[in-house]
């Protein structure tokens, strides 16, 4: 019967990384999954990760199951970074999380829980979005459209289009926001805008959900989360799928987690026994490792204080590596106007390369970005630089 499957298309991002590994070229270079490495090229656990973990092997006495929403310590922390732990919608208990597993863990358990539970059957995407989002909410039997977000010729967003065709979507459809440092153009809405789009929400009975990756790669940790409180400020009804693999650096311990907002606690804590029903139904309970690193970093000042420093430091290079790159581009002869790279927010750069030029940079440079044109800045370093530049000043020329 397995004779009849038909072989899966390579990962747009994933599947780059195989083929990354099985190049033998020494000069070659992965700009493609957005995992940051420091400055010698490495993905250095954080020391906070590690103070963290020495603590929880020195007092953690059990590896008895977790309840199905995981870790309750961890939830509370979630929303705290979430919202600010003064915020309405933590004091009137109006929100409940559930740890899950990554990002996509989340956004597939959210996108189940409401195709399985409520009218909303169509979700909205941003053109572009990130590789996986389709693949997630197909497999969740969600319908996708899309709407406008990006103008290729300006490099920046195109909020009047995104307006334009938000406004057709339907009562109940489901609208997907990229919280912070949009993937992958970089781009992301300021507070007139966000106003703006929870404003229409509003008017128009859709239900954000949160696609919240990145938080902390823009400005900081409670500036890149203006706009989910400025929509939680403003709507009833709101989901997020969040992700700590980027500002916690813990890619494969798979933690996230999903959070329901409704107008009331009693709605809320219906909706949500559907939720950790969908969780059940899946992988039963979450693992516990990850949720325990976060909620013993978050509960104690010291370790806190650490990673917001350890974040800031990310940030801080990745920006560098932004104005570097634009300046050795030039360096190298590239006279096309690339600074609207040091304009964009988060690990990644929409380069504009066509899908030509990604496959020339791979083949014959052994350069490796995302075939949309999107360049993980957060690869980058002083030593690979002049190589990537000079492969793109090839490319274009
Ligand atoms: C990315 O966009 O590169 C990351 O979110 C990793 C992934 O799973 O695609």
């Amino acid at each position: 019967i397995f004779t009849q499957v038909e072989l899966a298309p390579a990962d747009p991002i994933l599947g780059l990384t195989d083929a990354f590994k099985a190049d033998t070229r020494t000069e070659k270079v992965n700009l493609g999954v957005g995992i940051y490495k420091d400055e010698s090229g490495s993905t250095p656990i954080l020391k906070s990760v590690k103070l963290a973990e020495q603590k929880l092997l020195a007092t953690e006495n059990s590896k008895s199951y977790l309840g199905i929403e995981g870790v309750q310590a961890y939830n509370r922390v979630v929303q705290e970074l979430l919202f600010g732990a003064d915020h309405s919608v933590v004091k009137n208990k109006r929100a409940l999380t559930a740890q899950a597993p990554g990002g996509t863990g989340s956004l597939r358990v959210a996108a189940e829980f409401l195709v399985r539970n409520t009218e909303s059957k169509t979700i909205w995407v941003s053109n572009p979005t990130w590789a996986n989002h389709q693949n997630i909410f197909k497999s969740a039997s969600l319908g996708i459209e899309q709407y406008r977000y990006y103008n290729a010729q300006t490099h920046d967003k195109d909020f009047d289009a995104m307006l334009a065709d938000l406004s057709q979507a339907k009562a109940g459809d489901l609208v997907l926001l990229h919280g912070c440092c949009h993937n992958p153009t970089g781009i992301d809405l300021n507070e007139s805008e966000w106003q703006a789009i929870a404003d229409l929400c509003l008017k128009q009975a859709l239900v954000p959900l949160f696609d919240f990756a990145y938080q902390g790669f823009g400005v900081g940790v409670n500036e890149d989360a203006q706009g989910l409180r400025i929509v939680a400020d403003t709507v009833p009804e709101l989901l997020i799928a969040n992700s700590f693999s980027k500002n916690f650096g813990l890619y494969n311990e798979r933690i996230g987690a999903v959070t329901l907002v409704a107008d009331s606690e009693t709605t809320v804590a219906k909706a949500f026994s559907q939720v950790k029903s969908t969780i059940r139904g899946n992988y039963s309970n979450p693992p516990a490792h990850g949720a325990l690193i976060v909620s013993t970093i978050l509960a104690d000042e010291g370790l806190s204080s650490l990673w917001e420093s350890e974040l800031k430091e990310m940030r801080e290079r990745i920006a560098k590596m932004r104005t570097l790159f634009v300046e050795t581009l030039k360096a190298e002869g590239v006279t096309q106007d690339f600074s609207f790279i040091s304009r964009q927010n988060g690990m990644f750069s929409f380069s504009g390369l066509t899908k030509e030029q990604v496959a020339e940079l791979k083949e014959l440079h052994a350069v490796y970005i995302v075939g949309s044109g999107r360049i993980s800045v957060a690869g980058m370093t002083r030593t690979n630089m002049p190589v990537i530049c000079k492969a793109i000043a090839k490319v274009l020329s």
